[in-house]
């Protein structure tokens, strides 16, 4: 199962690559917004400082802005010469599913994100993506189960050996992550203090006090 950081913000990189266990990062516009860039063109920069930061790590998703099948295209090819970490994040719609295809026919890897629908995801698949990212909790926002989502989509993308791989978004707490893997989720991309949030359990926290509790009385 591959862990993903959804962050823009280089401290918190840092921090989830430093527990050894990061396999890429994931952005968006909003999340582009948070950080201290001045401008269009360092964005870009931010990107790559992004990439830079990482080694075995596989890939950074950045999405692009336009909402036209050719600025789609030409924002993604540019995104892509950045750095070979990169995987252009298109939203779903259907300039989108066409601008996957073509980018995907060129060997660019890409993410169709904003999935909340099967038949979304069955497009996504169809156009060649290489991620496709359903919204686990914004669909449970609106009191819609995003796990239901994401059960069918690995059910149909087995029936047809799509090749396209799940990227669980979205994530708000740990049981999110937990229910991907029972699944058999290929990635989930989540807030660093989700992933973190995972160590957690009283019991560790008792046992460990108690452990070196007993050790200082005797030595
Ligand atoms: C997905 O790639 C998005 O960046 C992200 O997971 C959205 O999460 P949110 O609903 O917490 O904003």
């Amino acid at each position: 199962m591959k862990f993903f950081i959804d962050t823009a913000n280089l401290e918190e990189i840092k921090k989830a690559k430093a527990l050894g266990i990061l396999d890429g990062v994931t952005t968006n516009p909003s999340l582009i917004s948070k950080e201290s860039i001045i401008d269009k063109e360092s964005i870009m920069n931010h990107y790559v400082s992004i990439c830079n930061l990482l080694e075995n790590e596989e890939d950074v998703s950045a999405e692009i802005i336009s909402t036209n099948y050719m600025d789609m295209i030409q924002e993604g090819e540019k995104l892509s010469l950045l750095h070979p970490k990169i995987v252009v994040k298109i939203p779903i719609c259907e300039d989108g599913i066409k601008a996957i295809k073509f980018l995907s026919k060129k060997n660019i890897k890409t993410n169709c994100t904003l999935v909340f629908s099967i038949g979304q995801a069955i497009l996504a698949a169809k156009s060649g993506s290489y991620y496709v990212s359903p919204f686990l909790g914004r669909l449970d926002d609106i009191s819609s189960n995003g796990l239901n989502l994401i059960k069918d989509i690995k059910n149909i993308y087995e029936n047809y050996h799509f090749k396209t791989n799940i990227l669980a978004a979205s994530i708000r707490h740990p049981l999110h992550i937990i229910e991907c893997a029972k699944i058999g989720i290929h990635a989930i991309t989540s807030p660093l203090k989700v992933i973190c949030d995972l160590v957690k359990h009283p019991l560790t926290n008792t046992g460990l006090d108690k452990f070196l509790e007993d050790y200082k009385k005797k030595f």
